[in-house]
Parts: structure tokens; sequence; C-alpha cells
């Protein structure tokens, strides 16, 4: 993005009294300026700022997702405040397991009353769970009171969907089934100075049987390395020094590019960024990581020591009906030729337990590669089904209690290897970035090593943002205490 005076001088050049252009990013920055009147308008009446609240549900993309939302309210004018004071709020959902959707209902049923008492209010909706057609149809019938509705493909669109809505006095759905599209150059707030998440690709072609991404987030498109890479340059001019590479697949990154691209060869471009000093990425797909992969990150100065690369399930049979095209082995010798290459690596994983069909038998291969891996630390998920995923119309959906049992018995397993593989790093010291004040000892902050464990240790805020060594003084469980030396 653009610094502040650059993207002013760009609104003071449009007209907005004349139609808007149909050229993206400049029929954003028409529909920013234009919104700003309205907001000016309406500060001046209340004699106060007005407010506004992005929240997000879900994954880092959404948070990344939030940022450029936050940028755009924050151009239009809004001051970020709570939720409960907030003129503006818009929530960014997730509907990867069906408790996200619950939740956000829930807290619409909330903001109901806010906006009786405060009718200026506006609420937005936007992320994953818009592009289910049944929960739009369900906004529309029974929560009137919400203001504009959209979904992933058109985020960008967020100025030009407020003015609609300001300017008809009706809700504003707006959902795009698809798009090969990818706007450049729109604001975006970040949330730390010091690092942030920079989207390489959107969407998914992967289609595991039991995931609703691909149908809500559309199919693959990588960004063009030039932007990436030009992004990334301007961040680190602004004080980033670690940057989390975000896609649902970075494995294929490049694959549908004009001239083809490999992730590999991507991180190699990004590595040579001066300043730049921590390269992260997430998501892995374990059936696309390539050997070319595994070398970079062998020779790499700058890639943190941390693969999330989630196995889902430990079950080849399982794995295939899953569709995810690898089986237990397959997994099992590519965690080898990783820890070969970076030996002090720290693996993370998700999995998911209950999904159709699962044995006891299979549930114990899935213990078993947590017993054989040994993982740092590993998100467990019960199996949530999503309607229009094939794995809903499967038969032997698994009972409740059972599925409880397992993953009660998963969840104690991987903590206590995870307690296990966490201490092993007593008495090193490793460089941490500085995230925050501890949020418990106002004289301690918080810092993230290479490995992606946090550190807690004595310090001031000034600390923030810097790298610093760190002795490891004492594992407690999940993260450390230190000292600065
Ligand atoms: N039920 C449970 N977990 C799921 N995930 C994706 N879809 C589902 C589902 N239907 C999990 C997977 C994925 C993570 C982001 O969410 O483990 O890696
Ligand atoms: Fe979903 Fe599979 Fe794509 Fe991950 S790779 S987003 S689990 S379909």
């Amino acid at each position: 993005m653009k610094d502040n005076a650059e993207f002013e001088a760009i609104l003071k050049t449009i007209d907005i009294n004349g139609p808007a252009t149909e050229n993206e990013p400049w029929r954003q920055y028409y529909f920013i300026k234009k919104a700003r009147q309205y907001v000016k308008a309406k500060s001046e009446e209340l004699g106060r700022p007005l407010f506004a609240c992005a929240r997000t549900f879900g994954c880092q993309m959404n948070a990344r997702d939030s940022e450029k939302l936050r940028g755009i309210l924050e151009k239009i004018g809004y001051e970020e405040a709570p939720e409960d004071v907030a003129d503006f709020v818009i929530y960014n959902t997730c509907t990867v397991r069906e408790n996200a959707n619950t939740r956000v209902y829930g807290r619409l049923g909330q903001l109901k009353p806010l906006k009786k008492k405060n009718p200026h209010m506006m609420i937005g909706l936007c992320g994953c769970m818009m592009q289910e057609p049944e929960v739009v149809e369900k906004l529309r019938k029974s929560y009137r009171f919400v203001d504009i509705i959209f979904g992933t493909h058109n985020i960008f669109k967020f100025a030009e969907l407020i003015v609609q809505r300001l300017e008809s006095q009706e809700m504003v759905i707006d959902i795009w089934k698809d798009t090969d599209k990818i706007v450049e150059d729109l604001p975006n707030e970040r949330k730390y100075f010091f690092k942030s998440g920079v989207n390489i690709m959107f969407g998914c072609n992967n289609f595991c049987s039991y995931c609703i991404v691909p149908y809500v987030r559309g199919r693959e498109r990588s960004r063009d390395p030039k932007a990436i890479i030009r992004e990334i340059e301007r961040l680190v001019a602004d004080g980033v020094v670690e940057v989390m590479l975000l896609g649902q697949n970075v494995n294929s990154y490049g694959k549908n590019l004009e001239e083809p691209m490999s992730f590999a060869r991507l991180l190699t471009e990004i590595e040579k960024i001066e300043g730049l000093e921590r390269i992260r990425f997430m998501t892995s797909h374990p059936k696309d990581l390539s050997d070319e992969l595994i070398e970079v990150m062998g020779n790499s100065k700058k890639i943190c020591k941390h693969l999330h690369l989630p196995i889902q399930s430990g079950s080849s049979r399982i794995l295939e009906k899953m569709n995810r095209r690898y089986t237990k082995e397959q997994y099992l010798t590519l965690v080898d030729k990783i820890r070969k290459a970076v030996p002090d690596i720290s693996l993370t994983t998700d999995i998911i337990v209950g999904f159709p069909g699962e044995t006891e038998e299979d549930f114990q291969e899935t213990l078993d590669v947590v017993r054989k891996v040994r993982y740092d630390s590993a998100f467990t998920f019960i199996y949530s089904k999503r309607t229009g995923t094939p794995a809903a119309a499967m038969e032997d959906q698994i009972p409740e209690d059972v599925v409880k049992d397992r993953f009660d018995r998963l969840l104690r397993e991987v903590q206590a290897i995870a307690a296990q593989v966490c201490s092993v790093h007593e008495g090193c010291v490793q460089t941490a970035l500085v995230e925050a004040k501890s949020e418990h000892d106002d004289s301690m902050v918080t810092g993230r090593l290479s490995n992606n464990l946090l550190v807690h240790f004595k310090g001031s805020s000034e600390l923030i943002g810097q790298l610093v060594d760190v002795r490891l003084s004492e594992c407690k469980g999940f993260y450390y205490l230190g000292e600065q030396v």
C-alpha cells in the first residue's frame, strides 16, 4: 500500500462530483473519498468522532483481510473502538466448522439492542460464512437490522458498499460466487508495526472431502511475485522484520501464473530482501511439499524453524476418504526428510477426529502418527458436518460420545508430548522477536522464537519489535521464562 501522503495526494486528484471510474483500485479511492464526506458530516452533527470495530473470526487469512477492512475504515474517517461503543461494527466471519457460524448469530443477537439505541449504527458482515446461500437467506429474513453483507471475493469493494448503503437506505447484499480478480494497492491497517501477514495466493483447489473452504474461497489464484516482493519491500521500509506468507495451500503457489513459479523460488526471492529478518508461511499441504522447498528451507537464514503440516488423520483409509492424496507412510517419510534437512525444525499439525466411518483402529493410527512425529503442538478438531461437502453425505457419521472420547484421548497424548518436546530447549540461548508486553506481568515482555514458542522475560516495552537473544531458563509446559543475554 502507498504511504499516507501518497494516498492523500491521489485522493486530491479524484473528482467525486463526476461518475466513478471502472478501473480498480481508483474506483475504490473514489468511494473512500465519497464515504469520507458522509462520515465527516455525521461526526459534525454528533460533535464527536465516529468509531468502528472490525472483529475477526477464524484463520490468519481472515485476520489479514480484517486489516484491509480496518485500513478502509480508517481512511474513511472512523476511529477504532470496542464493539459496544462503535458506530460501525463489521464481523469478518468463518465457516470452517459449524460452531463458528453459531458464534456469529449469537453475537448478532447482542448487537440488535445496541442498534436500537443508536439507529445510525451500521452493521456489516463479510467473509467465508457469507458465501453460503442458506446463511444469506437467513440473514435477509430474520436479521433485517444488518446493513451490509458481502463475501470473500469482493472485500476490496468495502468502501463502495458503504456508500451504496448510505445512499440507498436498504440492506446491501453483494456476494460473488468466484473471481479471478486480485485488486492490489488498497489501504490496510496493520495490527503490529514489526510483523505482517502477506497474501501470496487465494482460494483452494484441493477439495478435501470435509472442507468447505474451496466452496467459499473459490479456485486457487496466485498473486504476481513482483507484487508480493513490492509489498514486502514496502513493509520492510515501514519497519516490518517478519512476514507470514499466507495461502490455503502455499506449496502449490505459482502453478497458475502466466509464467509459472514454484513456492520455493518465491521464498528464495523473498529471502534476498534486505532488512527482512524472518519468513514464515502457512498452510502447507503434505502432498505438494517439494524436495526443492525442503532444500531451500535447509539453506535459508531467514525462514523460521517451524512448519505447520496438517495430517488430519493417521489412517491411510480415512485419508483416502478425506481426499488428502497421501498415505500415513508417505507423510512419515516426508517428516523424516524434513527433519534430516532442518534438524531443529518445530512441527505442528491439524487433526480431525470423528470423520465419517472412523473406527477405533483408524483412530489408533492417528495416535501412532502423533507418537512417531512428536509434534511441538497440534490443533485438534472434532469433525463438523458442512453442508454441501462430500463428507456430509457419507454414511456412518460417528456418534457424539465416541468422538468426544477419542478427542479427549488425543488431546491428552498431544499435550503430554508437546510438553516434553518444548522442554528440550531449556538452557539454550535463542533469538526472540519481542511482540508485546507480557499480559501477566508489567515488567516483562513476550517474544516469539523462530520455532514459534513464546518466551516471557524482564524487559520494557521499548524492546517491542526488536530481535533479542534470550536464555530459555525454565520451560513452563508450552512456553518459556527466560532472560535477555
Ligand atoms: N470439521 C472439523 N475440522 C475441520 N477443518 C476443516 N474442515 C473441518 C471440518 N469440517 C480443520 C482442518 C483444517 C483446519 C483449518 O480446520 O484440520 O486443517
Ligand atoms: Fe480445506 Fe483441504 Fe483446502 Fe485445507 S487444503 S483449505 S483442508 S480443502
